[in-house]
Order: C-alpha cells, then structure tokens, then sequence
C-alpha cells in the first residue's frame, strides 16, 4: 500500500520553521503548507469586521464566510482570503499582535485543523505550525519541534520586516515574538508542546543548508518504503 508521507515542523514563532519547510518541499516536491498563514487570514478578517472574539455567534457566523485558498504556484506561501490575495497583509503587526488570540479560540481551531488535515490526507505534506505533530497529524512519520535563540530570532524577523516597516523598531518585534510564545505555549487548546517523537532542531547556530540536510536525512528513510 502506497501511503503518503507528512512532516510535521512545530516550534516558536520566527524560528525558521517556514524556511526549512519550503526547502524540504522543493527537494522532494512535497506540497508545503503554512497553517499558521490560515491563522493569521483568519485574525485580519476578524480584524476588519471587527468580530467580537468573545461572541461565540458572532465568531461562527464569522467562519462560515471565511474561504482560504492556497496557491501553490511555487513553493512560497501564496494564500487568498475570500479570493483576495492577503499574503503580505497578514505578516504585519496588527495581525501579528491578534493571531494568538484569535487562534486560542475553539471553533477557529476545529475548522482550521478540519481543513489542514483534508490537505494531508493523499499527498505528501510539509505543515508547519504549533500543532501539527500533536494534534493535526499524530501520526506523522516525521515530526521536527524548532527552536533557536530568542534574541536571534527577534533580528531575523526584524530583518524580514524592515524593507516594508522601515519604523519597526527591535524591540517591538521581540515583544511580539515573546508575547506570542507565551500565549501559544499556555494556551488550553492545543497549546504549542513538543510531541514525544519530534526532533528538536535548535537552528540558532546553523545554516540554512545545515539544517536542511539534517532534516532530510531523517526524512530520506520514508521516501522508498
Ligand atoms: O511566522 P511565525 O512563526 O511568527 O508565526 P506563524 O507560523 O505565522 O503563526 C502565527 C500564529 O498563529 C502563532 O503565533 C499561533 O498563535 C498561531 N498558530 C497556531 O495556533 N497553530 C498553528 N498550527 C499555526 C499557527
């Protein structure tokens, strides 16, 4: 029986997880799939329809006219929000700084894992995201948990946010990576937790090649079964 492989990249914010999962997807043309980009739509919907996050009607209404597409042209995250391309919208602050809210909420992450597996379910996958090797694919056959230094972390975001953000200063930038951490890590719902069988890969003093030849290592045994 032919069974389609997943690898499940969990881990901190901006610690390089969407990095290495598109490489791996290249390498071995896997369809790459950004779960915490359908987080973030989700929040800057909510956002612009000013949802009320404690108005459990109000938020479900709010679901059902959320339709998110991903566009897997290349292997970047190219996703629409009700068929409105919002890839660079949902990287700025205002969404970075209500997507941890919105994405502890139930009903948001019954339907967002609803639609991750249905993306999983017959090809081979690479998710990223909080929760992928816990609860959206426990039985992953391989399962990454990242982390890197704080601190490294804060500049590379930085460094991302600055061409478009020239006022973002450092410190905003590793507050809101702090903050989202712990938010994701405290959260009752599928809180960000290393699952036991995930690889820890702390890339703070790695190159991209580095952890990407690590990674499909552990990967390759999978390839031929
Ligand atoms: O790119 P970065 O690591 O900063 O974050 P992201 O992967 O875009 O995820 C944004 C937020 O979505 C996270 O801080 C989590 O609150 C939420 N998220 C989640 O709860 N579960 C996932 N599987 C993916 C993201």
């Amino acid at each position: 029986m032919n069974t389609n492989i997943v690898v499940a990249i969990d881990g901190y914010s901006s610690c390089g997880k969407s990095t290495i999962a598109k490489a791996i997807a290249k390498e071995l043309h896997f369809i790459y799939v950004d779960s915490g980009a359908m987080y973030r739509a989700v929040a800057l919907y909510f956002l612009r329809n000013n949802i009320d996050l404690s108005n459990e009607k109000q938020v479900a209404e709010a679901l059902k006219n959320i339709h998110l597409n991903f566009n897997s042209r290349d292997y970047e995250t190219h996703i629409t929000l009700n068929d409105e391309e919002v890839s660079e919208e949902i990287r700025q602050m205002p969404v970075s700084e209500k997507v941890s809210t919105v994405a502890a909420i139930h009903a948001v992450r019954v339907e967002m894992v609803k639609q991750q597996q249905r993306m999983g379910k017959s090809k081979n996958i690479v998710m990223d995201g909080r929760d992928i090797g816990t609860a959206v694919f426990p039985d992953a056959q391989v399962k990454f948990f990242m982390t890197a230094d704080p601190k490294i972390r804060a500049e590379r975001r930085h460094k991302e946010l600055l061409p478009k953000n020239p006022e973002i200063t450092l410190e905003e930038v590793f507050e809101n990576l702090a903050h989202r951490d712990y938010q994701d890590t405290t959260r009752k719902e599928s809180p960000l937790v290393r699952a036991d069988d995930a690889i820890i890969l702390d890339n703070t003093d790695l190159t991209q090649k580095e952890q990407l030849l690590f990674a499909l290592s552990r990967i390759e045994p999978f390839l031929n079964q």
